[in-house]
């Protein structure tokens, strides 16, 4: 007993010895939460409406976590609709089953049914974030998710922050979005948001009746530096953010650090993440913070610009209250925004991202296996031998589409994607030989002068171009194919930019160029040195990106722009990446909570998919 006692005394001090001996990081642990979501009514602008919500909260809960942690998250669903949460950006290592896709990775959970997320998070640090992946719920349906480094703060490669502050546009529809998808369905297009949002709150350039709307304010204190960690959650605009008289120091783009670049301008489109330092250098006082969309110029389709305005507000010891005896001093500063329909800042803003030198930093690899050219675009279903129409606002749908396929999930589905591959079990809920998954072609079926606007006009030669085909489009990868893909933004039907986002992986942005790509220019111009890693990449409108990626988390990994009518549209596409040949390179099983093939046959879950808010009662 006693010689335990010492042993154990012994043992202590040498522990206490080397803690203090050895900086050591913060142990990993388990981070646990509970979402539950759920519709509650929320009056802005005079109009009450309903919206769908995790705990509450608008926006939504932040998972605050540090490198190394698990984390697990119990959805409960208490709303009409059925959800998943897809942890954007998260790189779900071997770990797809997470990834919150419905009927791509898991069935979607059902009104009155919970499922259980366990994530690992490993060698990220950042600003990530976690949305709904169901259509049009994901504007309410949001929030920040953080990851610190495990070393603590102290080790940011840049100034420690005095605090650090998620700084979340979204925008503000007077709509059940549930219905968002389900009117483009019936090709009724004119759904829009009012309003956009800082942190949920509106801004005072709207009031109704008189009453300004509340805006985020930022507290600050003079000579401090403050981290903002900028996420776009709207459904389908680019933003520009500005603080009147102030800089910005980008520090990081979707959790991978950047060297530090100096702007005054955040360009920040949907999906992306941007960090950047701030210092409350300017006189005191207080300062607008000004979000304002960006959209192609006419003749492309115009939507309303929903400008959101918050306010930095320095804290003054010297003067409490003195200020409002005196208005004019009081006078927000009101930042300069770029036009509407530059788009050329945000060209310039994400040519000027490149990735810091650090030891950890990933490699390019220098050797390629695979290239694919991905033309975006608007198609439409041509009636045989006729032209096609323009097919947008104020007529009828159309679709979105990568090398003129426009993605759908097979109306007989009945098993999600990952699933099927994985047990190779029966994916359809009719009895024949699973769903057919068409390859997505490496090539668009006709080259074209893909940015010419002259080639928009309807006619039998745009017909042509515009041809589509809807299918389940998937591309198949060798684990560890190093893979070169240019994406392509084409000027049919409109000219919009493209942020296309690929689950489960980084992707290298190699170089970007206005116009055409052509290969023999440009792989010139490509940064093999110091690319920068998104998770993320927006193609300009009428230019191109070159990406580079490793195909080596294998799974089934859902890659879209992240524009909500081009992801309902169809401008997707599914990347089935192959087991690897080692132990740790094999996708290991789903966790217990994951329902397997055939759990839910006897409910077509396909309708649990696509008839979104249907109940249907569980199995
Ligand atoms: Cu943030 Cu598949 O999306």
């Amino acid at each position: 007993m006693k010689t335990r006692r010492v042993l154990t005394a012994i043992t202590m001090a040498v522990i206490a010895f080397f803690f203090s001996a050895t900086p050591l990081p913060v142990a990993a642990s388990v981070v646990e939460h509970t979402f539950v979501v759920s519709q509650m009514n929320v009056t802005r602008l005079c109009k009450e409406t309903l919206v769908t919500v995790v705990n509450g909260q608008l926006p939504g809960p932040v998972i605050d976590v540090t490198e190394g942690d698990s984390v697990v998250v119990h959805v409960v669903n208490k709303s009409p609709s059925n959800i998943t949460i897809h942890w954007h950006g998260v790189k779900q290592w071997m770990n797809c089953w997470a990834d919150g896709v419905p009927m791509i990775t898991q069935y979607p959970i059902q009104p009155n049914h919970n499922f259980t997320y366990q994530l690992n998070i490993t060698g990220q640090e950042g600003t990530l974030w976690w949305h709904a992946h169901v259509p049009g719920l994901r504007a309410t349906l949001h929030g920040a998710f953080i990851i610190r480094p495990r070393h603590g703060a102290s080790s940011y490669p840049f100034p420690k922050p005095h605090k650090e502050i998620p700084i979340i546009i979204g925008d503000w529809w007077q709509m059940d979005l549930a219905l968002l998808e389900k009117h483009f369905k019936k090709e009724i297009v004119d759904d829009l948001p009012v309003a956009a949002t800082i942190n949920g709150k509106i801004g005072d350039l709207y009031n109704c009746s008189g009453a300004v709307e509340d805006g985020y304010v930022l507290d600050v204190e003079p000579g401090k530096t403050y981290l903002l960690r900028i996420i776009n959650a709207v459904l389908f605009s680019e933003y520009y953010l500005k603080v009147a008289g102030h800089k910005f120091t980008v520090v990081a783009a979707d959790a991978n650090y950047v060297n530090p670049y100096t702007t005054d301008v955040i360009a920040v489109a949907p999906g992306e993440t941007v960090d950047a330092l701030m210092v409350a250098d300017a006189p005191q006082g207080r300062y607008y913070m000004v979000g304002l969309p960006n959209q192609a110029p006419l003749p492309d389709p115009q939507i309303p610009v929903f400008i959101t305005r918050g306010m930095v507000s320095y804290k003054s010891d010297n003067n409490h209250g003195e200020e409002e005896g005196d208005p004019s001093n009081d006078v927000p500063m009101v930042p300069e925004m770029p036009d509407q329909h530059d788009t050329t800042t945000s060209f310039y803003f994400h040519g000027n991202l490149t990735s810091l030198h650090r030891p950890q930093r990933t490699k390019v690899p220098v050797q390629v296996d695979e290239h694919m050219f991905i033309t975006l675009g608007l198609g439409s279903f041509c009636p045989h031998g006729r032209s096609c129409e323009k097919r947008w606002r104020g007529k009828s749908m159309g679709a979105a589409t990568m090398n003129n396929v426009s993605f759908q999930l097979s109306a007989d589905m009945a098993v999600p994607l990952l699933d099927a591959q994985y047990y190779h079990c029966n994916s359809t809920s009719s009895s024949g030989d699973g769903i057919k998954l068409y390859t997505l072609p490496d090539n668009p079926p006709r080259p074209f002068d893909f940015t010419n606007p002259a080639l928009t006009p309807d006619g039998s030669e745009a017909a042509l171009l515009q041809r589509t085909i809807r299918a389940t489009a998937v591309r198949r990868f060798r684990y560890g194919t190093v893979v070169d893909m240019v994406f392509q933004s084409t000027s049919l039907l409109q000219t919009d930019s493209n942020p296309m986002h690929l689950h489960g992986h980084d992707m290298f942005v190699l170089a970007q160029g206005r116009g055409n790509y052509n290969a023999s220019r440009d792989v010139a111009s490509y940064n093999l040195v110091d690319p920068p890693m998104k998770n993320t990449v927006l193609v300009p409108r009428i230019g191109w990106v070159a990406i580079r990626f490793v195909a080596d988390n294998p799974g089934v990994w859902f890659m879209h722009c992240h524009y909500e009518f081009h992801l309902m549209m169809g401008m997707a596409a599914v990347f089935i990446i192959e087991d690897g040949p080692t132990v740790d390179s094999i996708l290991p099983p789903p966790p217990l909570n994951h329902p397997k093939c055939g759990h839910v046959n006897s409910l077509k879950a396909n309708e649990l998919y696509l008839l979104d808010n249907k109940v249907v009662s569980p199995a």
